[in-house]
């Protein structure tokens, strides 16, 4: 086993009388791709909250890199290297591609916001450094002909492709994808199962990802580990996964019988575009 690079220990988090996530633990090592599955409900976003700082657990611990992170807030996070996309796509709609990939160069920028504002030495060059890393950025993730666009007019797996470009800006070592497949054609799918691979190997990341779309956890995903009701019902590679008695019961039955109507996507899973931008 190679050194870890998250490690999550008891990890709890309520919402008033639900218990989102009950004592939940994972390790993921360095350059792992890593799945996070299980029914509707089950905790997998309200993990990647507290890994990343949106919401404090209310019990356990985030080690990330050997460093304590539990209960840190979400910029100091980011700072340490770790990046999310959401569930329904954050985007500034009405900005174009490269304007919202710039989003998380600035997350990373030394000058303070308000030396503009007095013609501050080197602002301006640190802004074009920030422009054009993220040209670069959309370059390399194939978004090239988009990148003048308005995000919030670009097909839906270009979306999700921007807003992994965007987490890419802010230099992560640990990429956080909350159901990258969700609304995309099976092409695009396709597509998207070469492209993980292809960021981990490029960026020398370790990713997570929480996704519905089984072919993607299955052909992706060298350790799954499966949430049902807040609590870990199962952890291991996708053979032990797909003949688990218990994660046959409580989510690949109906996962199975999802795909056969549809792609294995589910109501209410698909993208909203124009809605707040957030960079990490
Ligand atoms: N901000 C919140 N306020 C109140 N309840 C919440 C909040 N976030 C999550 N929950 C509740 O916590 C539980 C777990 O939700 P979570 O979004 O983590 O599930 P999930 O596994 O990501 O589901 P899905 O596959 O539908 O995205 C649910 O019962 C949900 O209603
Ligand atoms: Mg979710």
């Amino acid at each position: 086993m190679t050194a870890p690079i998250l490690q999550i220990t008891d990890l709890t988090r309520n919402f008033g009388g639900v218990v989102a996530v009950n004592g939940f633990n994972m390790t993921v090592e360095h350059g792992m791709i890593a799945g996070l599955i299980g029914p509707n409900g089950a905790g997998k976003t309200t993990v990647f909250n507290t890994v990343s700082g949106f919401y404090r657990p209310n019990a356990g611990r985030i080690v990330f890199e050997g460093r304590d992170i539990t209960g840190s807030p979400a910029h100091r996070i980011c700072r340490y290297g770790i990046a999310r996309t959401f569930q329904n796509i954050r985007l500034f709609g009405n900005a174009t591609a490269v304007e919202n990939v710039m989003v998380g160069g600035h997350v990373r920028r030394k000058k303070q916001w308000w030396m503009p504002l007095v013609f501050w030495p080197g602002v301006m060059e640190e802004e074009r450094s920030i422009r054009s890393r993220a040209e670069e950025l959309i370059r390399r993730v194939d978004l090239e002909r988009y990148r003048n666009e308005k995000a919030g007019a670009l097909p839906y797996g270009a979306q999700r492709r921007l807003e992994i470009a965007r987490a890419l800006a802010t230099e992560p070592t640990f990429l956080l994808l909350d159901e990258p497949a969700a609304g995309m054609n099976p092409q695009e799918t396709e597509e998207l199962m070469q492209f993980i691979k292809r960021l981990r190997d490029e960026f020398g990341l370790t990713i997570l990802l929480i996704e519905h779309d089984m072919k993607v956890v299955m052909g992706v995903c060298e350790r799954i580990w499966v949430l049902d009701y807040g609590r870990l019902i199962a952890e291991g590679d996708a053979e032990r996964i797909q003949r688990d008695q218990r994660v046959i019961e409580a989510y690949l039955g109906d996962s199975i019988d999802a795909a056969a109507d549809g792609g294995g996507e589910r109501a209410g899973a698909g993208p909203e575009s124009g809605t707040e931008g957030e960079s990490c």
